[in-house]
């Protein structure tokens, strides 16, 4: 419709038409969009003059439409700061809508909000480095060639395959071609991408583990068969475990949730059961460059490139919001692969593509990760101090990596715990709900606390509040 835009920096569609002229249309219009939510409380409106011109109709019609609502008390008119949505027709959320709103959104959530988390998942994202990641960013922008800002491949930026193929045979010890990196949006992404090239099948999965990574593979038509996970990892080396498996997903370097890292027999089981068989083992490295006292666990895949997929992320050294991941493929993965990423999202945003391999090229991911071991190193420290010192009857286990630790709690008590966290205002999680439902059930009652969680602020306010909640000793 000719007369239905207008442009005042952002665009407002005003629909004019219906009975009664142009001015009744306009205030209609305006006042519907107000009505609405669409022209937020505050909201500046374009001059006259221009809302005008975009329309196509007399200034004075939109003067007088204007002047009309402020009288109504839909606008507001003060000098110098022009026409805006008028502040006290702010629509107040019904309890009901505040609530709809998720955690966080309003008031109506914040009793119920946890004033602690030790839940994992994320990052301390407090400490992520805003201004070193602008500072690459803008360099990055300034030495992009123009086709980076059109349509890209399905591979990823070569700029960042060709620095994570450095840093990953650096830190990591994977065996990585840029041609065989493929960057995706989050280790999710990447496990959907693999799970549609298996096919169907079987896939092992270790018993204890994500329920949305089993989901992803199952979604895919894959039957997932869960691994016992023992003190030493998955195991691999049991002879019936991999029967009829097509591929294994395994978190190596540091099992999750129990913290483990894979004991080098079974890393030498799972390798010789992938070559006997031609399967494939999915290594999800999620936080691998997070160890402390131990040698550090180089990735399997270093083992093996023809039949490990080495799947790497942001999402703990950086952030999760930007889903940025990379697998580094076996040959005969890399063309399927790339043929069911071009057929969905295609290719996964290229400015924080660049950004990242400027991050990484420049020294500035290496330092950001050295900054954060300290840290994370520091509060684990405090953590088993904590404990050490009011409940010695806690056994803490897989706390030499990652950013949690295993809280081994006495029989029976693991709910209970829960609910007690829950009443000190503590968001945290027990080991089994990480436990496959199609594993065979077990007695361990444990909790996952992620110290890596919190902001430096609250650690110790949540520490206080876990150590509030644990049950008594003997
Ligand atoms: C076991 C495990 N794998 C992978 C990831 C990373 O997932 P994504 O890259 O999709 O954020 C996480 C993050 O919490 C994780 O805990």
């Amino acid at each position: 419709m000719e007369n239905s835009w207008a442009t005042f920096g952002r665009d407002l569609h005003l629909d004019l038409t219906g009975p009664g002229g142009l001015r009744a249309a306009l205030l209609r219009a305006l006042r519907d969009a107000v009505r609405s939510g669409r022209l937020a409380p505050g909201t500046r409106l374009p001059s006259s003059r221009s809302l005008a011109a975009d329309l196509g109709i007399a200034r004075n019609t939109v003067a007088d439409a204007y002047a009309e609502l402020v009288a109504e008390g839909w606008l507001s008119a003060r000098q110098g700061s022009g026409t805006r949505v008028a502040e006290r027709l702010l629509p107040r959320a019904t309890p009901e809508a505040r609530r709809t709103r998720g955690p966080g959104a309003g008031p109506a959530g914040r009793a119920d909000r946890p004033r602690f988390a030790l839940t994992p998942g994320t990052p301390d994202v407090s400490a992520f480095p805003r201004t070193a990641w602008l500072a690459a960013a803008r360099r990055a922008l300034t030495a992009a060639p123009s086709e980076a800002f059109g349509y890209n491949t399905s591979h990823g930026r070569p700029e960042l395959r060709t620095v994570l193929a450095d840093y990953l045979a650096r830190a990591r010890g994977v065996r990585a071609d840029p041609d065989r990196i493929i960057v995706c949006a989050g280790f999710l992404q990447g496990l959907a991408l693999l799970s549609r090239a298996l096919g169907t099948g079987r896939v092992a999965v270790e018993s204890y583990g994500l329920d949305f990574h089993r989901a992803v593979l199952t979604r895919a038509g894959l039957h997932t068969v869960p691994l016992p996970v023992d003190e030493r990892g998955a195991r691999t080396d049991e002879p019936t475990a991999l029967d009829d498996v097509g591929a294994a997903l395994l978190t190596p370097a540091h099992q999750f949730p129990t913290g483990v890292p894979l004991h080098p027999d079974r890393r030498a089981a799972a390798i010789n059961w992938a070559r006997a068989t031609g399967g494939f083992i999915l290594e999800d490295d999620y936080d691998g460059e997070f160890r402390y006292d131990r040698k550090p666990v180089g990735a399997l895949q270093g083992l093996d490139p023809e039949h490990v997929v080495y799947l790497g992320t942001a999402s703990k050294s950086l952030a999760p919001a930007l889903r940025l991941a990379w697998m580094v493929l076996p040959e005969r993965l890399v063309d399927p692969v790339l043929a069911l990423k071009a057929t969905g999202e295609w290719q996964s945003g290229a400015l924080d593509q660049l950004t990242l391999a400027e991050f990484l090229s420049s020294g500035a991911y290496d330092r950001h990760l050295r900054g954060m071991r300290l840290r994370y190193r520091r509060r684990r420290d405090q953590l088993v101090a904590a404990l050490a010192d009011h409940a010695p009857h806690v056994r803490v286990s897989g706390i030499a990596a990652g950013l949690h630790a295993v809280l081994e709690l006495p029989p029976g008590t693991e709910d209970a715990t829960l609910r007690a966290a829950h009443r000190q205002g503590l968001a945290l999680q027990g080991l089994s709900r990480f436990r496959d439902p199609a594993a065979p059930p077990v007695s361990r009652d444990a909790l996952v606390v992620a110290y890596g969680t919190p902001p430096d602020h609250s650690f110790a306010g949540a520490v206080d509040a876990l150590l509030r909640a644990l049950p008594p000793g003997e």
